[in-house]
Formats: structure tokens, sequence, C-alpha cells
């Protein structure tokens, strides 16, 4: 019988701050906080600190950050048939072990009931299936213990619209190179869960220099370096050697780590502490990662697709060699590890516009990648998250 799967549009990157974590962010006086002031004809005006060096006095927050119907509304005027939702940075990276415990656990809860009550969307073949997926959080602080992670990890697993966990880059507090985070690792990997990898931090403020340019330089350059220096460090410390299933997104196509792996591949190979260490080229690993569709050109999708195709021919003992494969080949092969992104509701358009800006470039970028059929295509859309999130069951 012929398939009626229909075609979905599914978005992977896109955050909420849930009531719970906003009352939590609206009690604090030191960043990460939301703070109130008012506007010179007398309405209150909310503000967004997360950032340590946060620009322009913090950016304007409303209902979008965290009422649900607000995403569905977005979801609704971008043709978005079902997202997953992540809790937006820095999650519980600023908490001590118990609160970081307790938050995460309850707000995994939230994220349940947001998710499971949310409308149904038929998914062809006669499955009709929620609008709403999560990731969920882990108490990843320094000091928390190894069984709260388990344990957080282990009522992600038993929830049914968890899919997964979102995780900044400083584990608990040595980064993703740490050891420390094997048992980690290895119970995320046994569940299946997906990782999804999302910058806060940067990188040193001080490369920024002294004048005013808004949040570009920290959002535009600071995440996706930190995003590469993170997962960089996590490949040179064997986690994937160790854990070889482990899935890991990475936010906005991983950085620069596609156009730098050659670079360090070769790094690798002339350093006496490293040469040995890893089983593969340090290329091979970037076709172990899913990248999002967040980087707005068809260039850089087009290319990010290439690297992760490529890197079969990094395997050790590959007999695949530089000039066999077709463009068009490669990059096909190289998609199905890519996923549609709009990283809402951070970067609303300026001015009143039907659609965002932000959301409009990405769609387009995946329409006129070069390689890509439409089936590929199709799958970036959603097809791919469907089967990684094994959305349909
Ligand atoms: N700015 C943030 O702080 N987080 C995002 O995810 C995107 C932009
Ligand atoms: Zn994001």
């Amino acid at each position: 019988m012929a398939s009626t799967a229909l075609k979905m549009l599914v978005d992977v990157h896109s955050h909420v701050y849930l009531p719970r974590y906003t009352a939590l962010l609206r009690s604090r006086t030191t960043v990460p906080l939301i703070k109130t002031l008012t506007t010179p004809d007398g309405k209150p005006d909310d503000r967004l600190l997360i950032l340590d060096h946060e620009p322009s006095g913090g950016r304007p927050v409303g209902p979008q950050y965290w009422d649900r119907d607000e995403k569905l509304k977005f979801m609704d005027k971008h043709g978005i048939d079902v997202t997953v939702v992540s809790t937006a940075n820095p999650w519980l990276d600023f908490l001590p072990p118990p609160e970081a415990h307790k938050l995460a656990l309850e707000l995994n809860e939230d994220l349940e009931q947001y998710c499971s009550s949310s409308p149904k969307v038929d998914a062809g073949n006669s499955t009709q299936i929620p609008r709403l997926f999560g990731f969920g959080l882990l108490p990843l602080v320094p000091e928390v213990s190894v069984s709260s992670l388990l344990e957080s990890i282990k009522q992600i697993s038993e929830l049914p619209h968890l899919r997964g966990v979102i995780m900044g880059t400083r584990g608990v507090g040595k980064g993703l190179d740490d050891e420390a985070l094997d048992p980690v690792w290895e119970a995320i990997e046994k569940a299946g869960l997906v990782v999804f990898v999302h910058p806060h931090y940067g990188v040193d403020p001080k490369a920024w220099g002294e004048k005013d340019n808004g949040h570009v330089l920290p959002l535009a350059l600071g995440f996706p370096f930190e995003t590469t220096t993170a997962i960089t460090r996590l490949i040179l410390a064997g986690v994937l050697d160790r854990f070889p299933s482990l899935k890991l997104l990475l936010a906005h196509s991983g950085g620069a780590l596609p156009v730098l792996s050659s670079r360090l591949s070769s790094c690798v190979v002339h350093d006496p502490v490293v040469a040995s260490r890893l089983k593969h080229d340090a290329r091979y690993y970037i076709g172990k990662l899913y990248l999002d569709a967040v980087s707005y050109g068809p260039e850089e999708m087009g290319f990010a697709s290439e690297s992760i195709a490529r890197a079969g021919r990094y395997e050790n003992g590959s007999q695949e060699t530089a000039t066999q494969k077709a463009l068009s080949v490669k990059r096909s092969l190289g998609s199905k590890r890519m996923m549609f992104g709009t990283d809402h509701p951070f970067f609303p358009p300026l001015s009143t516009t039907e659609k965002w800006k932000s959301v409009v470039e990405n769609l387009q970028a995946i329409e006129e990648v070069q390689g890509w059929s439409e089936e590929d295509k199709d799958g970036v859309r959603g097809g791919n998250a469907v089967e990684l999130f094994n959305l349909k069951a």
C-alpha cells in the first residue's frame, strides 16, 4: 500500500522559560534575572539579563518566552507542525546542587505537562501526534552527585513526551571532556536520548573590543565558538570512542567545527601528546554528530552536510577516497543528520512583520542548498527529526 506519510515541518531548536523558571528569574537580583523597568508612558517593561556581560541593559522579554499559546501561535504563523521545546539558557547552571536537583525534576514534569496537553497534528497514515515534545534538564552543576544526575536521566526517559536533554558546555564545572561525566553519557546513550548541546557563555568578552555592537558579537560569534571548543574537547577526550552511539545534536550547525575539522585533524596528528589518542582521524567524529540547520545560509548548510558525509572516509580502515562521490551524493548523505530550527523566541523581528525573518531565512536556505534533492530538503524540514526523536511512537 502506498505510504500516506505527510511532509512535516519540525522545529528542533526552540526555547521556553516555563512559568516556574520565569518566577525564579523574577525573584533574583543577580544575573540571570528578569527585571521590570517602566516605559516613559508608565507601562511595565520586562528585561531579560542572562549573559554575564549582557549588552544594552538586557533584552525585551514577554509572553512569547513562557506562554504556550504564544508558542503555538508562532508555530501556526510559520507552518510548523511540531516543535521539540527546550528550556533556554542558562538552564540550572547557576544553582547549588540541591536546588538544581529539585528544580530539574519539577521542570521536567512541567515540560511533560506542557507537551502532553498540547493539541495534536495529523502525521499521516491515520496517526495523530502531539505538536509539542521536549528536551529535559539535568542538574549539571559543580559538586552534584552522580546519583542526582542519573535520577533525572531516568525520569526523562520515563516521561513520554521528553525525547532528549538540553545541556550547556560546562558539564559539572570542568567542561564536556570531564571523565566525571562518563556515567552520564553512559546512561543517556543507554536510554537513547538525544543531547542538545547549546552555548551560553561565549568566549572572553575582551575579544569584543570597546565599541557597542549590541548583542551581535556574543551571539553571532561567541555562541558558536563556545560550541566549537566544547565539542572539540569532547572529541579529543575520546567521549565518542567510548560512547559511539551517543546522539549529540549541536546548536547553530555545530559552529565552526565543520570548517575547522581538517585543521583540527592536522594539529592532532602533529602533536605528540594527542597523536595516538583517538581511534579515528578527528574528521570522522563530525559524521557522528547531528546539526541543527540554524545557520541562515544555503552555502553553510551545504558545507556542513558535506563535512558530515565525508567523515566516513576518515574511519580507521575505510577504503573510501576523496574523489569517489559527486557533490549531490555527499551532501544528500550528510543532510540526513541536519534538522530545521528557529531559535524562537530569540531573534524576533525589529519591526512588525507577518513572519519572522530569522525563520523565513532558514527555510529559504534549506530550499536553496545545492546538491540537496527535494527528498533531502523534506528530511531536513521534518523527516529527519521525526525519525531521530521517534515522534510517531
Ligand atoms: N540568545 C540566547 O541567549 N539564547 C539563544 O538561544 C539565542 C539567542
Ligand atoms: Zn537557542
